[in-house]
């Protein structure tokens, strides 16, 4: 029996850094509702789907989302009333139409997004059945690993890091809810050290501590240390991963560490910089080691390094099938980062991780550093089946909701859920950890 869109409707919410999103309830025929709340970047890739925001300086510094809003409520809810709930694919390519541009700059792709995840979600309400599954099938049940965001820098902290992320993977955790824990005790661990040595302890925009080292030397050695501290096996329980996001200290076809040593360096300097980093922690994956249009830099580190870690694109790539195809064929990373609100439709987003499957490589689903308590990824994450999500620290209730999300999840699963270490593939390389 068919079940159809009676309305949709949407308001203004804010977001984890106190910034304006939207917030899409759709309603069916039968009452049923399907609510979503859409994230915020901050260091975008200039590719991305347009994020519409209202530039009327007299609210929220120009940064309020009522013309969004407003395209939801009346646009394209007249333009879906009566349409079937359950074919994802129909609507969002009846969004596309709708809007009629190519980076879905007339209706915003917040106000797309918004409404292609509360369909998938009203969908799911009209089934019975939780949206992993919806999303997924019926064999969806394998947990993914968290990349946890421990020390925050670059765009995300106002501290002296040009590295936008240092994270902990607990990937040699037996189970999800275990992954957690190690996280916990590790980040706990941390705060502890960080204090001991004078560090401030207060977090930034995902929860990771944002303290003012020297650079991203000594970061991994606190990291390190803390896994140490926390009774953990350095590499083999929890391993660490980077997102330098390069693209926010590209100038000029140098990289220049505006936040620390001032130092600029070349592309082959900082590849360097990742060999030496890739020797001496055990780094399983680094995210945008290089600048979204230095796509030479890019395969020089997977030429180099691919065989040894995860090398993922996140701005280069902007969950775009069309980038994400021209990667596979220049052999410029060997995974690819997943943000729904990069490319703005749930479809969109499946075609981007059905190219990585196809080429065999890895995907991350990943929150934005702009978050609401809406816990979609985490469902995604289970239903796409890759094995990786990325929800920040453990810290701030909007990471936090991800992550019990994913408890809930792994608890319904019971003792059918699975957990394993999406990099056991390059085990046999990885990094000695200096003791
Ligand atoms: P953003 O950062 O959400 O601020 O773009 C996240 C990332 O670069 O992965
Ligand atoms: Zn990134």
């Amino acid at each position: 029996m068919a079940v159809v869109i009676e309305t949709i409707d949407a308001f203004e919410i804010l977001d984890s850094r106190g910034y304006p999103t939207l917030r899409v309830v759709v309603t069916l025929e039968n009452g049923q509702q399907g609510v979503a709340s859409v994230p915020s970047g901050a260091s975008t890739g200039r590719h991305e789907a347009l994020e519409l925001r209202d530039g009327d300086a007299t609210r929220y510094g120009g940064k309020g989302v009522l013309k969004a809003v407003s395209h939801v409520r009346t646009i394209i809810r007249d333009h879906l009333l009566g349409a079937e709930v359950m074919s994802q694919e129909t609507v969002d390519q009846a969004l596309i139409a709708l809007d009629g541009t190519e980076n879905k700059s007339r209706l915003g792709a917040n106000a797309i997004l918004g409404v292609s995840m509360a369909v998938a979600r009203a969908a799911c309400a009209a089934k019975g059945i939780p949206l992993y599954e919806y999303l997924g099938t019926r064999s969806a049940r394998r947990l993914p690993v968290p990349m946890m965001n421990v020390i925050n820098g670059g765009r995300h902290a106002e501290n002296s890091l040009d590295f936008q992320e240092f994270m902990i993977v607990p990937h040699g955790a037996p189970t999800f809810a275990e992954a957690l824990r190690f996280g916990a005790e590790t980040f706990h661990a941390l705060r502890t050290a960080l204090r001991k040595w004078g560090h401030s302890v207060a977090v930034g925009d995902e929860g990771g501590f944002a303290p003012n080292l020297s650079g991203s030397e000594e970061a991994c050695e606190f990291i390190v240390q803390a896994i140490q501290s926390a009774g953990l096996r350095v590499g083999t329980d929890v391993a660490i991963a980077l997102d330098p996001a390069a693209t926010s200290f590209w100038n000029n076809e140098q990289y220049v560490f505006e936040k620390s040593s001032r130092e600029a360096v070349s592309r082959q300097e900082l590849l360097e910089l990742y060999r030496r980093l890739v020797d001496a922690y055990p780094i399983v994956s680094i995210e945008d080691g290089f600048a979204e249009d230095d796509w030479d830099g890019f395969r020089l580190q997977t030429a180099l390094q691919g065989n040894r870690i995860q090398i993922v694109g996140d701005d280069v790539y902007v969950t775009n099938p069309q980038f994400i195809r021209r990667g596979i064929e220049g052999r410029a990373t060997n995974a690819a980062l997943i943000k729904l609100n990069q490319i703005g439709t749930v479809s969109e987003t499946i075609r981007a991780i059905e190219m990585c499957r196809e080429a065999g490589w890895q995907y991350v689903i990943s929150h934005r550093s702009g978050e609401t308590e809406d816990t979609f990824i985490s469902d995604f994450a289970v239903a796409m089946g890759g094995g990786q999500i990325k929800a920040g620290s453990l810290s701030r209730s909007e990471r936090l909701a991800k992550y019990n999300r994913l408890l809930e999840i792994e608890r319904e699963l019971g003792p059918s859920a699975i957990y394993e270490s999406p990099f056991s593939k390059f085990q046999q390389t990885r990094a000695k950890v200096k003791s």
